[in-house]
């Protein structure tokens, strides 16, 4: 790879690129090389940008050495013709991938070579299209040929196998590395023994990521290496198969704790053909979908129904004169694997015990948890799920204000008491960002004050927000437990499942922090770390030490118990509402039963069939592909920011926001500023997301349309009706861009154009407009950019609903105030742009809220039930312009408790 430039190379896109880049120099060679065969250009300028191939070729089983080799013969023999025709093949096969099922994009003009069957073997697999994965086999480099163990394993090949593999040779660990992170198809790897250390590629890009995660630094020894390359890769990508082939005592080998990252342990270079069955019964045990492959059979069964659900087996559809058109339209197979029944090998999802059974265990191993619940009302329901099993009237709950509503509902219906914290404003973009640590260490410390630390169960948030903002999932855990060791963990990862996939997003999930402190608690060292802590901060150490510390909580102490909860149809291919609750809790045998119950209150008794089927699908293509399509979802929003925030006319009057707009300076300690600002390394990034207490997740992009004069509603609607795009959350001058791994480099260049026409519109109409128009732009920018209402915080509960609470903590008996307001002689509306609304706020009686209010955008609730109203929440429902506020009946008013009830509550 040349990479000239020492700053160029350690750009963060630029890694992110990598697969981008390689057939854009494809691309790039075939052109010089075209140019070359029409005596337009010289054989060292096609030479040149081979060799700009460089070094992550070797990663990658096609082309293969022996086609590089063909390439490099043609170009020293001067063959321009022959030189261009197999490098348009090689760049039009890449491109397109049809290597994976074309086995005559392998062959050059005499590569048949030593090796015919081996290709032939492949090319009937075209007909039968096998998926197609790669191998990475890790040997030392003069131990063998590359070329003779690759034909080796290709001639282990047999028609009743179900995939079909190419194997990509390497010989240092580093290599080894950089092949797993740069190669997604790697699905398997065979490390042998003896294998070097270091990489003697001269590649920057990798040089410096190597280096910067840490990866390229420590020497191991070589009788260690095995192990400790294992145990890299998984960290790097836990889904991939790894097997070891020793010839030293493999019984010896298999026993190290270490190799628990080792599928198998095999003795020696004897064992092909067993090497060959295992790595297919690997990839098999990713690929098996339990509840979907007994659908499908089901679903091809003459089978008579006396049951509900007359759609199923589709008749009454397909005889119809009326209704034909939806079976035309969802075809066959949908009707025919409906079914109400749990027979047949459907299993049941309120209680499962056979596939669907399975399909949860297989997920769990999938996503890191101890056990996995498939979920078909969406995250909405498993929200409610996780607050009912865990929290009982009464307790208290620490919780972001600004989370989804059915956090809020859940709490009403299991009687939680929400103690609220607040996220930190972005009031000039009229949203919330995430909720610094510091305040969910003083509620835990004022509970402790006023010795009710008792009372609070769990701690609820939203990772990552809608907006993008990732916690330090760890040290808010860390930290909370050596508050109180035994604390629950919610995190409403909605939006972050596919962050399992991604090496340098899964460190901050909730089931990536959890693995991590497991394994930390395992640590001996640990012990001393929090004794030594304990020892510095003395008997009895002041508030104020406590929230400045890094507290390190007791491992001996810590119960670890924590829940995530994911939209899986959110990030990943799963039908609308597929959602997943994820459990590492050590103590889950004490709420199992409990468990079940909120299952029972809250799962339909009718759950859909293709939903659950989705599910599991959507696990398997994570495991096989999903590494993949994250870090693809990534390269594409890294390359959304850098053409917008670059482009020299969309940049005047649109910005994709940084890390340094969204988050504020003291909450990125490390000082990184954003993903492609000038001099940002990759160290940079690793240290910040090791050690900033919040980031930005790359894929989720706050694009700032004030500039431009668009509001965020009106700016969705321009791109949705007149251009085709659609997205999801806007703010009164921002909307939200996602890419997802479903986007690809076309999606890019869309925008781009949209967005370029859309600049060019604002151009001419300032230039036609005059003074007047030009002054009218101004003045809505103006408007949209700076008069903007402040976001009112959580004002408190009123004192009725708070007789069981502390001195010190807001929480508040909102079930009480919620139920309240279902008497109508209890509750009366007030309008917000009334006399009696301005006379109440200044003169009393208090108005409280009878129930939710949530304007959308932005989203949050602004009163909860039992709230009292403030000025600033009225001045800032005066000021929305959003046409959606549930809760509020415009007609009406806010709907509140009847101050005289409130005076009874006082009285009682
Ligand atoms: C943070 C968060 N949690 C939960 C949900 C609800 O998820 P679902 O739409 O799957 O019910 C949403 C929906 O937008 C959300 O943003």
């Amino acid at each position: 790879m040349v990479v000239s430039d020492k700053a160029e190379a350690q750009r963060i896109d630029h890694f992110f690129s990598m697969p981008a880049a390689r057939a854009d120099r494809w691309r790039e060679l075939t052109s010089v090389a075209n140019n070359w065969a029409a005596g337009a250009a010289d054989a060292a300028s096609v030479r040149s940008a081979f060799e700009s191939l460089g070094a992550i070729e070797g990663f990658h089983a096609f082309p293969g050495r022996r086609l590089m080799a063909k390439l490099n013969e043609h170009l020293e023999t001067g063959s321009a013709e022959s030189f261009t025709e197999l490098a348009r093949r090689v760049s039009r096969s890449i491109i397109t991938r049809r290597y994976k099922q074309d086995a005559l994009d392998w062959q050059s003009d005499d590569a048949f070579g030593d090796d015919p069957s081996a290709f032939v073997d492949t090319f009937e697999d075209a007909e039968r299209r096998r998926p197609y994965f790669e191998m990475l086999m890790v040997t030392p480099a003069a131990a063998m040929r590359s070329e003779k163990l690759i034909g080796e394993m290709r001639r282990l090949r047999r028609p009743e196998d179900s995939f079909i593999y190419e194997a990509v040779q390497v010989s240092s660990f580093e290599d080894a590395i950089s092949a797993a992170i740069i190669n997604p198809a790697i699905a398997a790897v065979t490390i042998y023994e003896g294998f070097a250390q270091t990489s003697s590629n001269a590649a920057p890009i990798l040089r410096n990521f190597l280096d910067a995660t840490g990866f390229g630094a420590s020497a191991v020894s070589e009788e260690d290496r095995p192990l400790a390359l294992a145990n890299a890769l998984k960290r790097i990508r836990p889904e991939i198969d790894i097997y070891l082939l020793s010839d030293r005592r493999v019984e010896a080998v298999a026993g190290d704790e270490r190799a628990a990252a080792v599928r198998r342990v095999l003795y020696s270079v004897e064992e092909m053909l067993e090497l060959h069955l295992t790595v297919m019964e690997g990839i098999a045990a990713r690929y098996r979908t339990p509840f979907f492959d007994n659908l499908k059979k089901y679903a091809m069964r003459p089978i008579s129904t006396f049951h509900a659900l007359p759609i199923a087996r589709g008749k009454s559809v397909f005889k119809s004169d009326w209704i034909r058109d939806m079976g035309e339209f969802y075809g066959l197979n949908l009707l025919l694997a409906e079914s109400s029944a749990t027979t047949g090998g459907l299993d049941s999802l309120l209680e499962p015990t056979g596939n669907i059974k399975m399909a949860q265990e297989m997920a769990a191993r999938a996503f890191g948890a101890d056990r996995v619940f498939f979920v078909t009302n969406g995250t909405s329901t498993s929200n409610k799920m996780v607050h009912q099993a865990l929290v009982a009237p009464g307790d208290i709950v620490i919780l972001d204000r600004n989370c989804h509503k059915s956090h809020h509902y859940g709490l009403v219906l299991a009687g939680g008491q929400p103690l609220y914290v607040e996220a930190f404003p972005m009031t000039e973009y009229s949203m919330y960002g995430a909720v610094p640590l510091e305040s969910i260490k003083k509620a835990l410390l004022d509970l402790k004050e006023e010795g009710r630390l008792d009372r609070v169960k769990m701690v609820d948030l939203t990772n990552c927000t809608f907006d993008g903002h990732i916690y330090n999932v760890r040290r808010v855990m860390e930290e909370c437990l050596a508050i109180k060791p035994d604390l629950v963990f919610l995190w409403d990862e909605a939006w972050f499942g596919f962050a399992r996939f991604s090496p340098f997003l899964r460190p901050r999930t909730a089931m990536g922090a959890a693995a991590a402190i497991e394994a930390w608690m395992r640590d001996p060292k640990s012990v001393e770390a929090y004794e030594k802590q304990q020892a510095e901060l003395g008997e009895s150490p002041s508030r104020e030490t406590l929230l400045e510390t890094r507290l390190i909580p007791d491992p001996r102490k810590i119960r670890l118990r924590v829940y995530q909860t994911n939209s899986t149809h959110k990030s990943m291919s799963a039908l609308r509402q597929g959602s997943m609750i994820l459990v590492k809790d050590v103590e889950y045998h004490t709420v199992e039963s409990q468990f079940r119950e909120a299952v029972f209150t809250h799962a339909s008794t009718s759950p859909n069939q293709q939903l659950i089927a989705s599910l599991e699908i959507a696990r398997r293509q994570m495991e096989l592909e999903g590494y993949g399509l994250v870090t693809n979802a990534i390269e594409i929003a890294l390359a959304i920011r850098r053409e917008v925030n670059s482009h020299p006319l969309i940049s005047r009057y649109f910005k994709v926001l940084g890390a340094d707009a969204m988050i504020p300076s003291e909450f990125r300690n490390t000082g990184f500023v954003d993903f492609l600002s000038p001099g940002v390394t990759w160290a940079d990034q690793v240290r910040s997301m090791h050690e900033d207490e919040f980031c930005l997740d790359p894929t989720r992009m706050t694009l700032v349309c004030g500039t431009a004069g668009f509001d965020g509603t009106e700016f969705k609607a321009l791109l949705a009706n007149t251009y085709d795009i659609q997205l999801n959350k806007t703010s009164r001058n921002s909307v939200l861009l996602q890419s997802n791994i479903n986007n690809t480099r076309s999606d890019i260049a869309h925008l781009i154009r949209v967005l370029l026409e859309i600049c060019h519109g604002i151009e001419d109409r300032l230039s036609q407009g005059g003074d007047a128009g030009r002054k009218g732009f101004e003045a809505r920018v103006k408007s949209l950019m700076h008069d903007v209402p402040d976001l009112p915080n959580f004002s408190r509960f009123h004192e009725v609903f708070r007789s069981d609470a502390g001195e010190r903590t807001p929480e508040g008996d909102m079930r009480t105030a919620f139920y309240g307001g279902y008497d109508p002689e209890a509750v009366e509306y007030v309008p917000i742009t009334s006399e009696e609304c301005e006379r109440r706020l200044k003169n009393g009686p208090e108005m409280v809220s009878a129930n939710f209010v949530i304007p959308y955008p932005p989203g949050f609730p602004i009163m909860v039930p039992g709230q009292v109203v403030t000025p600033e929440t009225i001045d800032f429902m005066r000021k929305l312009d959003v046409k959606e506020i549930h809760g509020y009946e415009r007609s009406r008013g806010l709907k509140l408790i009847k101050p005289d009830m409130v005076a009874a509550g006082r009285r009682k």
